[in-house]
């Protein structure tokens, strides 16, 4: 499973980019609203520091102007991947860029039949928002279950990245079920690796290790 991360925050990218585990950056306009930062400026400051795709949202809701703004976006880096939303405007421009070989996210997914028309339309990641989903009363899950189970079926080489991810327990549900990314919060990525069985494992190794009076270096 791919780990993204959801943040415009330079320095939380450059931490978890350290640990050789990050395997790309989403952002979407209101994440760029706070960082404060240039659009422009930060998406290639963050296409600088991963090696695999980072999503960069158009905010046109036509075709056409979705078009231009996607060309100045790609323009940016080689691995800026551009995001749409699940709009009959939106897959228009999904189906016209990957086309011509750009990588696509399809964002804004709420359903199984709107990951099956960004599928159709080509995209290279499709991004259902398992918190937003769970946050107004629909099961986020069964959503990814679904859209495994459809894209399966008819081998579609789309892949599940599933967004909108508010804990420890969305990542471990998403994995279980086979999506192909997940993109988090740096905060939700860090807490990964915390166990508390782990802390006091740590805590009396150490203890019986001094006892020892040895030392390894
Ligand atoms: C992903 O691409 C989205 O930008 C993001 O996961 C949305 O998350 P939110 O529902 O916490 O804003």
């Amino acid at each position: 499973m791919q780990f993204f991360a959801d943040t415009a925050e330079i320095d939380d990218i450059k931490e978890l980019a350290a640990t050789g585990l990050l395997d790309g950056v989403t952002t979407n306009p209101s994440l760029i609203a706070k960082s404060g930062r240039d659009f422009m400026e930060v998406t290639r400051e963050i296409a600088g520091l991963v090696d695999g795709p980072v999503s960069a949202e158009v905010v046109a809701l036509d075709h056409e102007t979705m078009m231009k703004e996607a060309d100045k976006l790609r323009a940016i880096a080689d691995n800026v991947c551009i995001k749409v939303p699940l709009t009959i405007d939106g897959l228009k421009t999904c189906k016209a860029l990957t086309g011509d070989g750009t990588m696509v996210n399809v964002t804004l997914c709420f359903s199984a039949n709107q990951a099956l028309l960004a599928a159709k339309a080509g995209a290279s990641f499709i991004s259902p928002f398992v918190g937003r989903h769970d946050d107004n009363g629909f099961d986020g899950m069964a959503l990814i279950e679904d859209i495994r189970l459809i894209y399966d079926n008819y081998n579609f080489a789309t892949e599940i990245l599933v967004a909108s991810v508010r804990h420890v327990t969305h990542v471990l549900e998403a994995a279980l079920i086979g999506a192909d990314v997940m993109t988090a919060p740096p905060k939700v990525i860090k807490a990964l690796f915390n166990h508390v069985l782990t802390d006091k494992g740590i805590e009396g190794f150490l203890k019986d290790w001094k006892s020892t009076g040895q030392s390894i270096l």
